[in-house]
């Protein structure tokens, strides 16, 4: 791809962060602003219209994810979702005595409503995670008890790429307490990895569109049937009185549009992906010493770190090329914390501050990979000149 700005080629690796929109996916949002502007809550045609339109979304949204059409909720993004789930559950069943549990490496959409109920007084356990970003099943056996409410624990982590096992999880969660929800941020694995909500046991989950070539401001969540969770936006009574506040129709059609185009091919990109990733491993492997490849799982997302580099200083050396890559989540890298997640999995200091996240998709050219090493190679060693003494 071409910048428009400045004809240098562009190689956007930073899927993970965000997708292009698909250009089906821009028509159909253009189609569906010009068609549906009615307000589906309206009870004349057009209203009704945009009404049907939705319906057709979150019956399609139903059958990706095995529901029924009555437990998808349309939100505006993973951001609410999370919050909407987490604090819509805490909300609702407010007691005195009451255990949240988490992972130490969500999302901040997840973490900071778990560390603001925290220093609310509730009791919360961030479970840590080894090396490779996976939480242990003991721990989370430790950490269960009666009391309990909700364990909320992500498919895949945005930095690492790591894939949890929500199955082996959400039983261990029902084997002992049945009544205790079980809600996973799956925003980075929606249409990219399968996920069987049944046989995870999962009470909710957390979907969005902007990383599947979709647009930005339109997600979803999946919410069991007859689980009651407190509202976070009052008003309208929108959304089976969930979420008040008139529907993104634009933005949940051109959802629709990026679901139908990926929906039947997602398991064949899968293998696709995984060369890809290990292709690029390979290549660096090759051309540098001092690197070390964090988390595991997705084929999605190369963690990868490079000792004796400032990652954010490989970042914009790589933009002077025209390759467009992360140094973690984009949703938090400008937050202090940055580096929790590296933190959580133990990485070494001097990797650390030399980690970027390099994430893909379909779109990639075996000449971008080449490229992509070429560059990482040049970049890498001209900054690690500039701050390792020369050998006499
Ligand atoms: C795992 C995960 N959860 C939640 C979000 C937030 O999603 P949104 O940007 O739609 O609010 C992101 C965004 O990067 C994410 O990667």
């Amino acid at each position: 791809m071409k910048s428009a700005r400045t004809m240098q080629k562009e190689i956007y690796l930073d899927y993970a962060a965000t997708t292009p929109m698909d250009q089906r996916v821009i028509d159909r949002v253009s189609q569906a602003s010009k068609l549906y502007y009615g307000n589906p809550s309206s009870l004349h045609r057009l209203g009704m219209e945009a009404e049907q339109a939705i319906a057709a979304v979150r019956k399609n949204i139903a059958k990706t994810i095995n529901c029924q059409e009555s437990e998808v909720i349309f939100t505006s993004g993973g951001t609410e979702g999370n919050n909407m789930i987490i604090r819509g559950i805490v909300e609702k069943s407010r007691r005195e005595k009451m255990r949240i549990i988490t992972t130490a490496i969500e999302h901040p959409s997840v973490l900071d409503v778990f560390s603001f109920y925290q220093s609310h007084g509730i009791d919360v356990v961030f479970l840590e995670v080894d090396e490779n970003g996976l939480i242990a099943m003991e721990d989370l056996q430790a950490a269960l008890n009666e009391h309990t409410i909700l364990v909320s624990i992500m498919g895949v982590n945005n930095e690492l790429g790591t894939i949890q096992d929500l199955q082996a999880i959400g039983q261990l969660i029902k084997k002992s307490y049945p009544k205790c929800l079980f809600h996973s941020d799956f925003v980075q694995g929606y249409l990219k990895i399968p996920l069987d909500i049944k046989a995870c046991r999962l009470d909710a989950i957390t979907i969005c569109a902007h990383k599947i070539f979709g647009p930005k401001g339109a997600g979803a969540v999946y919410l069991k049937k007859g689980l009651m969770t407190k509202p976070l936006l009052l008003g309208g009574g929108q959304e089976q009185g969930l979420r008040s506040g008139t529907q993104n129709v634009p933005g949940i059609l051109g959802f629709d549009e990026a679901i139908n185009l990926r929906k039947d091919i997602y398991l064949q990109d899968l293998e696709l992906l995984q060369r890809m990733r290990d292709q690029l491993i390979e290549m660096l492997d090759k051309r540098l010493t001092d690197i070390k490849v964090n988390g595991q799982g997705s084929p999605y997302i190369l963690n990868v770190s490079f000792n004796q580099v400032r990652g954010e200083v490989l970042l914009h050396s790589l933009e002077g090329a025209g390759i467009f890559v992360s140094t973690g989540s984009a949703c938090s890298s400008h937050k202090k914390e940055k580096q929790y997640v590296l933190k959580a999995i133990g990485l070494p200091e001097d990797f650390k501050e030399g980690t970027i996240r390099i994430s893909f998709s379909k779109d990639i050219t075996d000449q971008d990979l080449e490229y992509t090493a070429e560059q990482i190679e040049k970049s890498v060693n001209s900054l690690r000149k500039l701050i390792r003494p020369k050998r006499k």
